[in-house]
């Protein structure tokens, strides 16, 4: 049988459910850099294809739309790529403005394709 590659965090053991639902926040945990923030932004990003992009593209609203929580999720996976490459966001961000490419570093585009590479070994790469 074949096997993936992908392992994806415990859902949150909600018990009898009067607990609520956590969003996999306020943990502290090493995924996020130790911080608040959702602890598996990999299902979402890495495995899925959700877009990762928080930005407003005009200074006045004109219909974009990202919750809170889809902002959290994407600082969560910004949070695991500056700690697991001991560097800061501006490696990859020029921090006036996170969305612009224009005024990114070349590593943010490597990375850009690095994403795209981990969501197709998650989706297509099966273990003999
Ligand atoms: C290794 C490079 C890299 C590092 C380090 C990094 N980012 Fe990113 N970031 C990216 C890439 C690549 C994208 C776009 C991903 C895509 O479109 O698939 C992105 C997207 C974003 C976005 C969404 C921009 C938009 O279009 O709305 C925000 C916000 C962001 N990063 C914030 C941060 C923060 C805050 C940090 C530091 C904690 C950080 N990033 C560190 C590479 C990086």
């Amino acid at each position: 049988m074949p096997s993936q590659i992908w392992f994806q965090a415990e859902p949150q053991n909600k018990r009898a459910d009067f607990i609520g639902n956590l969003n996999g926040q306020n943990l502290a945990s090493p995924s996020v850099g130790l911080a608040s923030l959702p602890y598996d932004p990999f299902t979402p990003y890495l495995l899925q294809a959700k877009m990762i992009g928080v930005g407003a593209g005009t200074a006045l609203p004109t219909g974009h739309k990202a919750s809170l929580q889809d902002t959290e999720q994407t600082y969560g996976l910004m949070m695991h790529f500056s700690k697991g490459l001991g560097v800061n966001c501006t490696y990859c961000h020029n921090s006036r403005n996170f969305k612009e490419w224009n005024e990114s570093t070349p590593q943010r585009a490597t990375a850009w394709h690095g994403i795209r590479m981990v969501r197709q070994l998650n989706n297509e790469y099966r273990c003999r």
